[in-house]
Order: C-alpha cells, then sequence, then structure tokens
C-alpha cells in the first residue's frame, strides 16, 4: 500500500515486526493475549463445546481464550520426530491424549471442537491432530485457532470442513514465545523489552494505533494518567508525611519548652 494513512490500516502492516539483532522475532505476553482476544467474535461464533490445547505452545494462548470462551480445556501433546535421525523430521508421535469416556472428555464425540496451537509452521502436527480428532473422537464440527500463522509453503492442508483461524499472519522468521524467554538465555524482562523493539516502531505501542478490533488505541493514554495518578498519590502522601513529621516537632518542642 502505497499512502501512509492506508498503511496504517492493513492488518498485514499493522503484524509486521521487525527481526532481534539474532535474526528472531520476540513477542511478548501482551502482543499474545491481544493477538488472541481479537479472534474471540470468530470463535464464539463458531460455538465451541471444547477447546484442545495442544501442548505445550497452545496451553497458554487455550487459557487467554477461555476467560472469554468459557468452556473447558483438555490437553494433547504431539511431537514430530524421524526414527533414523531422532531430530525433527516428518512422522507425529502420540505422546499423550485424552480419555473421551470420563469427565471433559465426554464433550468430544458429536460436540464441537476448537483445537487451538500457538503456531502453524509446516502444518505437520495440526493436520495430524485433525485428522487424529476426526478419526478417534468423531466430532460434530472442527475448528482450529492459531496464534501465528507462519507465510511459507506448508506441508499439510487442514480437511476443507474444519474452520482455520490464524490471529496473525508473520513472516517466516523463528517466533520466540515469552514462556520460552529461559530457553533463549534471558529472565522475563528482558524477553518483554526485545518484544516491544520487534514491533515496528520499537516502543511497545502497537504502530498501527489501532486496536485488534480497529478500535483506536487508547491504552498509551490510559497508562500515563496511571502513572501520573500515582504519582499525585504519592505526592500527597509525601506532603502528608512532612506536614505531620513538622506538626510532631512543633509540638514536642513546644512541650520541651514548657517543661523548662
Ligand atoms: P505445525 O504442525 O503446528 O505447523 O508445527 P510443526 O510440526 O511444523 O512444528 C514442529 C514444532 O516446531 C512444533 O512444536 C512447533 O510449535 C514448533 N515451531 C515451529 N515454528 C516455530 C517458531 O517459529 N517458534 C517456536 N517457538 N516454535 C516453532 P512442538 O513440537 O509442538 O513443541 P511445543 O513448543 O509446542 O511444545
Ligand atoms: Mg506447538
Amino acid at each position: 500500500m502505497s499512502d501512509a494513512k492506508g498503511a496504517k490500516q492493513d492488518p498485514a502492516e499493522k503484524a509486521r515486526r521487525v527481526k532481534a539483532a539474532d535474526g528472531r522475532v520476540y513477542f511478548s505476553y501482551a502482543q499474545i493475549h491481544a493477538a488472541v482476544s481479537s479472534m474471540v467474535p470468530k470463535v464464539k461464533a463458531f460455538k465451541p463445546d471444547v477447546i484442545i490445547a495442544i501442548g505445550g505452545g497452545g496451553f497458554i494462548p487455550a487459557r487467554m481464550l477461555r476467560t472469554e470462551i468459557k468452556v473447558p480445556i483438555l490437553a494433547v501433546s504431539l511431537k514430530l520426530y524421524d526414527d533414523a535421525t531422532n531430530t525433527v523430521g516428518t512422522e507425529v508421535e502420540k505422546v499423550q491424549w485424552f480419555d473421551e469416556t470420563s469427565g471433559v472428555g465426554k464433550n468430544v464425540r458429536g460436540k464441537r471442537v476448537l483445537i487451538v496451537d500457538e503456531v502453524d509452521d509446516s502444518r505437520t502436527t495440526l493436520k495430524y491432530c485433525v485428522d487424529e480428532v476426526k478419526k478417534t473422537n468423531a466430532p460434530a464440527a472442527l475448528a482450529v485457532l492459531v496464534v501465528h500463522n507462519k507465510m511459507r509453503p506448508k506441508a499439510a492442508q487442514l480437511p476443507s470442513d474444519v474452520e482455520y483461524m490464524a490471529c496473525e499472519d508473520v513472516e517466516n522468521f523463528w517466533n520466540c514465545y515469552p514462556w520460552d524467554a529461559a530457553a533463549y538465555g534471558r529472565d522475563i524482562y528482558a524477553h518483554e523489552e526485545l518484544a516491544r523493539q520487534c514491533l515496528k516502531g520499537g516502543n511497545g505501542v502497537n504502530p498501527s494505533g489501532f486496536d485488534a478490533h480497529n478500535k483506536k488505541i487508547k491504552v498509551a493514554d490510559g497508562l500515563k494518567n496511571e502513572v501520573e495518578a500515582t504519582s499525585l498519590t504519592g505526592s500527597v502522601m509525601a506532603l502528608a508525611t512532612l506536614g505531620v513529621g513538622l506538626a510532631i516537632g512543633f509540638f514536642a518542642g513546644k512541650a520541651s519548652q514548657s517543661r523548662r
């Protein structure tokens, strides 16, 4: 898009990030949370009975979603592996599944199911999960939500009857998520700072000036007011403390004068 105003309203432009010095792109908890929240209207329209979170990356986004989509979460874990080389490969291992005969597991067969994961990369494990839920647990309807869809060729395609929701399309870089901060050798505060710098504009404020629902952002103003309110409260407290101190000093002086 050529004109600056138009570019600001382009969703792809809004999500664009710059790489950190190590060539990776860092995401903060707030950025993940905002991306997930942006998809709530679509998820509500799907009307899921249950969420299946693909661990580990899908767990935290699924929990963020559950505050607004009040349905229970089931956990599954899948591992993409290669028998020969013992590295990431082409076959998926089912590490953990759920028991559909008890508890929340009963909400899958014949029900509306939403699968949640953090990133759609090659789509291999996502496709495996979809096929496995369909084959093993026969839901009435199936949808998939990913926080990030990497814009790259996919090794697999999802069936056409599965609704697909990507909170953000991202470039094909390595994404660093806040729950993995220690894996990249940083504490969460350093990680969050890098994430702010990776978001275009580098100051932690969405550069588009719009939130995920395309409403004008008020967050920065709110934050400023909160800080000012806090410092005003602090000043009032300091003045009050000084006043009490002076009063005590004054009366103590009076008392010692009267004793003399
Ligand atoms: P997909 O089907 O969801 O596209 O995933 P794919 O099998 O291609 O990816 C294999 C593993 O690599 C998955 O992790 C996936 O989440 C992870 N991955 C792919 N791209 C990125 C990235 O940019 N950043 C990070 N942090 N991970 C990425 P997994 O085996 O499911 O492990 P977990 O991290 O979810 O526990
Ligand atoms: Mg994952």
